[in-house]
C-alpha cells in the first residue's frame, strides 16, 4: 500500500487482503481456528518459522485488514482490534505495570477509564494519582519514581477540557514513562497523538469509526517494539479479542469516516455558535470556537474542533431535562460520534458514579448536557434546538 496515500484514501483501500474471488468489498473470515497442510506446518507456525494464523483470539484475516488501515491511518506500527473500547483501555494500561508500579491519569476520564484507574488497578498494588490534567506542573508534580504510565483522553468527556499532549509526552520521557491517550473525542482525523509523542493510542471504535451505532469495538495503536515487549501476550492470553464480523463492521465505516466527521464537525460548530447566542444558555463549551479556555493548545494540537459539545443551560437539571425531552431530531443516547444526533446529561448516566465534588471538579453540573451532532442537515438541527429551547423555562 502506497505510504503518500491521503487518509481518504488509506480509508477506503488500505490493508485490504483479497481473495482468491477477487471480492471489492473485503470478505469476512467468520472462523476460530486455521487448518495446517501438515504436522510440521503446524509446528513450524507454533515455532514463529512461518508466517499465517493460528487462533482467532491471537488474529484472524478481517481484523489484520481493519488493524492494517488503522495503522495507515494512525501512522503506527501495529494494532491491536479488541471486543470494546474498554477492552482496549483496560489492556492497553494493564500489560504494561505490575504491583508496585505507578499510574498518572488526568481527572477528567469518561466513567469506565477513571474506575480502571482509581478503582482496579490499585486492587493488584498499582497505585494511582488523579490530576488536573490541563495544567502541565500537575502532572510534574505526580511523578514518583515508580511511575509507569500517564493516561489522558483529550478532549475530555463531556466537558471537552484539553490536555497539551507534547507537554505530557516531553515529562513521560524524561522519566522513562509511557503516554497512553484516549483518542476517542478527538477523532483520527482531527488529533495524531503519535506524532505529539504519545506512545500507545487507543480507541472506543464504537463511536466514529464504526459511527452507526451498530458495534462495539476498540483498539490499540503503538510501534511493534512496545507491542511484542507488553501487548502481544497479554492479548493472546487474555483474550479481549474483536470479532471478526465486528472487524468488517468497522472497515466499512472507516471508508466513510472522513465524510461522516467534516459534516458532523461542521454540524456541531454551528450549533455551538447558535447555542452560545440563547439567553437560557449559561456556557457553550467546543474547542473549535475562539472562546474555548485552551483555544491555544487546540490550535497546536487538533486539526477540528471535533463533533461534540459542551453545552450548560441556566435552569440547571430541570432546564436540561425539558431540553432533551423537546428535542424531536435529536435522540437522548449516551452513546456518541454516531450519524445520528444524540444528547445526554452526563450528572445523571455517563458520570453518575462520581462524588458531587468530583463532578464539580470537572464541570459537570446539572444544567450541563453533551451533543453528538450528527451528519443531519444543519439547518434541521439548528431548528430542533430552537424549538425545544422554547419549550425550556428561563
Ligand atoms: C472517551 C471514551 N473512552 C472509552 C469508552 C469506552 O468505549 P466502549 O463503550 O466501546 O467500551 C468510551 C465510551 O463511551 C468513551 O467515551
Amino acid at each position: 500500500m502506497s505510504k503518500t496515500w491521503r487518509p481518504a484514501t488509506q480509508l477506503v483501500h488500505d490493508g485490504s487482503l483479497r481473495s482468491q474471488y477477487g471480492e471489492t468489498s473485503e470478505a469476512i473470515y467468520l472462523t476460530q481456528g486455521f487448518v495446517y497442510e501438515s504436522a510440521e506446518a503446524a509446528e513450524a507456525r507454533f515455532k514463529g518459522e512461518t508466517e499465517g494464523y493460528i487462533y482467532a483470539r491471537y488474529g484472524s484475516p478481517t481484523n489484520d485488514m481493519f488493524e492494517k488501515r488503522m495503522c495507515a491511518l494512525e501512522g503506527a506500527e501495529e494494532a491491536r482490534a479488541t471486543a470494546s473500547g474498554m477492552a482496549a483501555v483496560t489492556a492497553a494500561i494493564l500489560c504494561q505495570v505490575k504491583a508496585g508500579d505507578h499510574i498518572v491519569a488526568a481527572r477528567a476520564l469518561f466513567g469506565s477509564c477513571r474506575w480502571v484507574v482509581e478503582t482496579l488497578a490499585p486492587k493488584y498494588g498499582i497505585e494511582c494519582t488523579l490530576v488536573d490534567g490541563r495544567h502541565l506542573e500537575n502532572w510534574e508534580k505526580a511523578i514518583r519514581p515508580n511511575t509507569k504510565v500517564f493516561f489522558l483522553e483529550s478532549p475530555t468527556n463531556p466537558t471537552l477540557e484539553v490536555i497539551d499532549i507534547a507537554g505530557v509526552a516531553k515529562l513521560a520521557n524524561q522519566i522513562g514513562a509511557k503516554v497512553v491517550v484516549d483518542n476517542v473525542f478527538a477523532t483520527p482525523i482531527f488529533q495524531k497523538p503519535l506524532e505529539l509523542g504519545a506512545h500507545i493510542v487507543v480507541y472506543s471504535a464504537t463511536k466514529h469509526i464504526d459511527g452507526q451505532g451498530r458495534s462495539l469495538g476498540g483498539v490499540i495503536l503503538s510501534d511493534r517494539e512496545w507491542v511484542n515487549e507488553h501487548l502481544q501476550d497479554y492479548y493472546r492470553h487474555t483474550g479481549p479479542a474483536m470479532s471478526p464480523f465486528t472487524a468488517w463492521t468497522l472497515l466499512k465505516g472507516l471508508e466513510t469516516l472522513p465524510l461522516r466527521v467534516k459534516q458532523q464537525t461542521e454540524n456541531a460548530s454551528k450549533i455551538a455558535d447558535f447555542l452560545a447566542d440563547q439567553p437560557k444558555v449559561a456556557k457553550v463549551i467546543y474547542p473549535g470556537r475562539k472562546d474555548h479556555p485552551q483555544a491555544d493548545i487546540v490550535a497546536k494540537q487538533m486539526k477540528g474542533g471535533s463533533t461534540l459539545v459542551a453545552i450548560e443551560l441556566k435552569g440547571g437539571k430541570e432546564a436540561a431535562f425539558a431540553l432533551q425531552n423537546a428535542l424531536q431530531i435529536v435522540k437522548i443516547s449516551n452513546n456518541l460520534g454516531d450519524a445520528k444526533s444524540l444528547i445526554t446529561h452526563p450528572a445523571t448516566t455517563t458520570h453518575k458514579n462520581l462524588t458531587d465534588e468530583a463532578r464539580a471538579e470537572l464541570g459537570i453540573s446539572g444544567g450541563t448536557v453533551r451533543l453528538s451532532a450528527g451528519i443531519e442537515d444543519t439547518d434541521d438541527l439548528i431548528e430542533d434546538f430552537a424549538q425545544a429551547l422554547a419549550k425550556v423555562q428561563a
